[in-house]
This record gives C-alpha cells, sequence and structure tokens, in this order.
C-alpha cells in the first residue's frame, strides 16, 4: 500500500505526499495544484464546476504501446485520481521557445484569441482533438469544443484554426517522446493507495474486493468514481470531505460484455468508453450521451456515478428505465440485481445498502418490435441540465394496437418517474394521433412540476405532453416502414 500519488509532469515523475504536504489535500484540484506552481499558470480557473473549459488539461495514459489523450476539466478532479497519468499543460505544448505546436501555430494564424482568458483551455481541448483525429468534421470539431466558452472571439476563428491544424495524423513532439513516457509511466505502481492527513482520509483502492471491504468498514465514507458530481461539492460547496473511497483506480471495473442478448457495462467505464459500445444497438442512449455535458465531462463521469447521484434530472435514468436496464450492487455480503426503476427511491435517493457499490449495469438489447427514443429539453444543446429528459419504448401488434409502453421522465417530479396513468391510458388502445393527443391529458395527473430556474411549471407540463407527441410522431414513421 502506498501513500503518495505519482505522475508525470514535465516529463518527469513528480510525486505528492501528502501528509508531508501543509498546502495540498487529497481534495485539492489539480487546478489549484497547477496554480500553485510557478511555471504552470497557463491553466485558468473560470467557474471551477466543469463548465467553461478554461481550466481544460490533457492527461495521457498507456493503452498497450500507445498514449491515450484525454481533455479533462482540472478543476473538477482530485490530485489522487491523475496517479499513474501524465499531466499536460498548455505550458508542455511549444518544443522550445520559438516553435508553437501546430494547435497554437494555428490559433495565432486565424486570430483565434482576443482576451486570451480562454486561449489555454481551447488549446488544450484542440490538441486532445489533434491527438485522436486528422480531418476532423465539423460536428467532431464542435464535439471537441463543447465544454470551452469563449466570451469575446467568436467561434468562427477557433473552429477554423482546430480544422487548418488536424491534418497530420497527430504527429508531433510528443509522438517522439512516448515511449519514454509509457516507460515512465509503467514505473509508476498501481498498488492501492491510502492517503491520510489530519483532517481526511482518500482511499484509492486498485482492486474490487478492496473495495468493498473499506466499504463495509466505513459504510459512511463518500464513493465516487468521475467525481463529476462529487468534485463541486468541494469547489462550490467548500465542505470537506472527510472520508472519500475512490473507485477511478480499480481496472476490473472497466469493461465492456456483449453476450445472450445483453450487455454488460462496468461501472468503472467512462462514459466516453462507453460510447462506441453503444451506437449500433442502444441508439437513443447513444443519443443522449451526445448531449451530455462536454467531452471534459464524459472523460471522466460514469454512468454508476449517474445512477448513483439519483438525480431527478440524471440524464441516463429514464433512458435506462426504457430499456429495462439492471443496476448491479455488490457488498461483501454478496450480490443483487434491481431495476433501475426501482433502485431510484427518492430525491437523491437509492435502494443502495450503505456497504454496497454499483459495481455495472446490465442492459437487455432491444428486441426487433420494441421501438426506444430518448429526448432532452434543455435551454442550449450542449453542456447544460435538463429541464426534462426522457425515455420512452413502446411496443405495438400487427393490429396497430400499444402492447406495452414505457414513458420515463426527468425533471418533472423529485424523482425519475413513470407516466403511469398514460402508459395505462394507452395500453391495449390503437396507436394514433387521436389517441396519443387524449393520453397528453394524462400527463397531467401523472406529474405536478416545480417551476425553477430552468422552466416553468406550466412549461414543463406542455413540454411533457408534447414530447410524447413528438415521440408518436418519430414512431409513427417508423411503423409505417416496417409494414412497407
Ligand atoms: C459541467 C457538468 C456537466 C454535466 N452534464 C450532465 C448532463 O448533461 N447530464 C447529467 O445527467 N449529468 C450531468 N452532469 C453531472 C455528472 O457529470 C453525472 O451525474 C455523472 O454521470 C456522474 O458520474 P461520476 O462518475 O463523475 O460520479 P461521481 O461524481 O464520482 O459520483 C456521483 C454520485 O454517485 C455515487 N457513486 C459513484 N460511483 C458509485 C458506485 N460505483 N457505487 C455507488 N455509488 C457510486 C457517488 O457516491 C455520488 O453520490 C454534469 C456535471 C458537470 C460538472
Ligand atoms: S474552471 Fe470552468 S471548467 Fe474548470
Ligand atoms: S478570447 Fe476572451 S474569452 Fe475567449
Amino acid at each position: 500500500m502506498q501513500t503518495a500519488i505519482s505522475f508525470v509532469l514535465d516529463d518527469k515523475i513528480t510525486s505528492i505526499d501528502f501528509g508531508n504536504s501543509s498546502a495540498l489535500t487529497p481534495t485539492t484540484t489539480v487546478l489549484n495544484y497547477l496554480r500553485s506552481l510557478p511555471e504552470h499558470k497557463g491553466v485558468k480557473e473560470g467557474c471551477a464546476e466543469g463548465d467553461c473549459g478554461a481550466c481544460t488539461v490533457v492527461l495521457a495514459e498507456p493503452i498497450g504501446d500507445k498514449l491515450r489523450y484525454r481533455a479533462v476539466d482540472s478543476c473538477i478532479v482530485f490530485l489522487p485520481m491523475i496517479h499513474g497519468k501524465q499531466l499536460i499543460t498548455v505550458e508542455n505544448l511549444r518544443t522550445n521557445s520559438s516553435v508553437l505546436h501546430p494547435v497554437q501555430q494555428a490559433m495565432v494564424d486565424t486570430d483565434g484569441s482576443q482576451c486570451g482568458f480562454c486561449t489555454p483551455g481551447f488549446i488544450m481541448s484542440m490538441f486532445a482533438l489533434y491527438k485522436n483525429r486528422t480531418h476532423p468534421t465539423r460536428a467532431e470539431i464542435d464535439d471537441a469544443l463543447t465544454g470551452n466558452l469563449c466570451r469575446c472571439t467568436g467561434y468562427r476563428p477557433i473552429v477554423e484554426a482546430a480544422a487548418k491544424a488536424c491534418v497530420t495524423n497527430g504527429k508531433d513532439s510528443f509522438t517522439d517522446n512516448e515511449s519514454h513516457i509509457i516507460g515512465l509511466l509503467n514505473a509508476i505502481s498501481r498498488e492501492s493507495i491510502y492517503i491520510e492527513t489530519d483532517k481526511q482520509l482518500y482511499q484509492h483502492p486498485s482492486q474490487l474486493k478492496e473495495a468493498l471491504r473499506l466499504k463495509a468498514m466505513y459504510p459512511d465514507a463518500h464513493v465516487t468514481h468521475g467525481a463529476t458530481d462529487m468534485a463541486l461539492r468541494v469547489t462550490k460547496k467548500h465542505e470537506l470531505l472527510e472520508h472519500i473511497i475512490d473507485l477511478s483506480g480499480i481496472d476490473e471495473l472497466k469493461y465492456f460484455n456483449d453476450a445472450d442478448g445483453t450487455v454488460t457495462a462496468g461501472a468503472g467505464l467512462s462514459l466516453t468508453d462507453l460510447m462506441p459500445y453503444l451506437k449500433k444497438d442502444f441508439s437513443a442512449l447513444y443519443a443522449m450521451l451526445e448531449v451530455f455535458g462536454s467531452q471534459q465531462i464524459r472523460n471522466f463521469a460514469t454512468l454508476s456515478g449517474n445512477l448513483g447521484t439519483a438525480s431527478p434530472i440524471g440524464d441516463t435514468l429514464p433512458v435506462l428505465i426504457a430499456y429495462g436496464a439492471i443496476v448491479i450492487l455488490e457488498s461483501e455480503r454478496g450480490k443483487r440485481e434491481i431495476p433501475v426503476g426501482q433502485f431510484i427511491t427518492g430525491y437523491r435517493e437509492t435502494a443502495r445498502e450503505s456497504d454496497e457499490l454499483i459495481t455495472s449495469v446490465i442492459i437487455p438489447k432491444p428486441s426487433p418490435n420494441e421501438i426506444i427514443r430518448s429526448y432532452k429539453i434543455s435551454k442550449r444543446k450542449d453542456l447544460d441540465i435538463s429541464t426534462i429528459s426522457s425515455g420512452f419504448k413502446l411496443v405495438v401488434d400487427n393490429e396497430g394496437t400499444v402492447a406495452s409502453i414505457v414513458l420515463a421522465y426527468g425533471g418533472m417530479a423529485e424523482r425519475i418517474k413513470r407516466a403511469d396513468n398514460v402508459e395505462n391510458f394507452l395500453s391495449g388502445k390503437k396507436w394514433n394521433r387521436d389517441t396519443v393527443e387524449e393520453a397528453m391529458q394524462y400527463i397531467d395527473k401523472d406529474f405536478n412540476p416545480i417551476s425553477d430556474v430552468r422552466g416553468g411549471a406550466e412549461m414543463r407540463r406542455v413540454a411533457a405532453k408534447n414530447l410524447l407527441l413528438r415521440f408518436w410522431y418519430d414512431v409513427e414513421k417508423e411503423i409505417v416502414l416496417d409494414q412497407e
């Protein structure tokens, strides 16, 4: 067991032993650590909650004999989460004092910066894109830059810079140095890390068995994975999290299985790693993840974390209910399965016992006659909290009658909830516009939404009804196509 963390910064292994450091704690964010170093002040703090991208850095980690580069919001990453990784900041990009990295040069050439506050963040997102895509499409560029806000330059020259730079198969000075960095990273021990300071205990187990033992011993400890929700308790609410069990170092939870008509996503898989597996068979969940936060968020956030929040606006929850997904909970006492709909028991409350961890999510593959869709309504398309989210599943029989229907809504009640009255009304009825319009009125029986900054109660009621009509409209085309 180790008590210090190690990572690569400036091409050298850097270690932090929190016991000897008065300034750094295990919940110090990577942003605040970097800002404390004289040579790494390029990274900026805008919002401290993952929304603006000014703090973007890139983390590289070995995948086989290559490094994988990912942009993250350093303002919501706790220091122990970069153990065993290379931390790359804007200062590391230029080769020497006179040669800029291609993404930096392109930003100069297209006049992509005015006040410059956002620029280091944009550069780092672009650098991650540069390392991962050659000749990216406009949609890929937009997606890579979704997590970065610029209030003065305007996005046209920035997008132009990304297109101009990303043309060389990711070749740069980092490519030349890759085997050296991999050697350094592989020399860092992956043993569990336990950090104990005067005020905090931060446990970073490397195996599930150990994590389950810790959770049994310390049922009140905070569990975290990507910390995209948890870290905000520190950065925005200024809470002292006295005891954390951080599961991000457990490789055995980072897997995806496809067998016997179901898929299983390990709890440790980031949403970015999960998405490619979903594109073909789980298009409604994939579509929801496409508008989930930004790349910086998806690179750390997990499905288990989204379930763990039990948030009434957790975007994956309605669509997971529509798919009939099942949460796997494990403890030292054993393992149990629970459907997502039953897992959520109230406002930010779940059926998880205090010694249990979510270890995977099982999603049945839809059969050909099941039509599943997801919808998210928010004030802007990207990087926004839902006003309403939904996951719908429909089975219509050969006579055009509703054989079964699931209508799960987020943002309409204190928890994700199915529209039971609407479902009951529609069951066994003809699936046509008249019936659907009649069914829409039952939303008022199912939900009594509140007004908040994201939308008024009446707006929510109307939008929830209209989502059902929108579903009918989308699905109608599909049913007609099936019959042709
Ligand atoms: C800028 C920004 C944008 C966001 N955009 C969206 C969005 O579009 N849609 C959306 O739904 N959410 C969004 N979120 C919220 C957050 O990213 C998600 O809820 C995410 O899925 C959390 O995953 P995580 O791994 O980071 O969880 P963490 O923050 O690590 O944990 C979240 C909760 O889950 C629990 N938990 C985590 N893993 C486990 C486990 N294995 N077993 C038991 N409990 C566990 C934790 O104890 C905690 O209560 C956003 C957050 C930010 C900061
Ligand atoms: S400071 Fe805004 S995303 Fe980190
Ligand atoms: S250049 Fe000023 S915020 Fe982007």
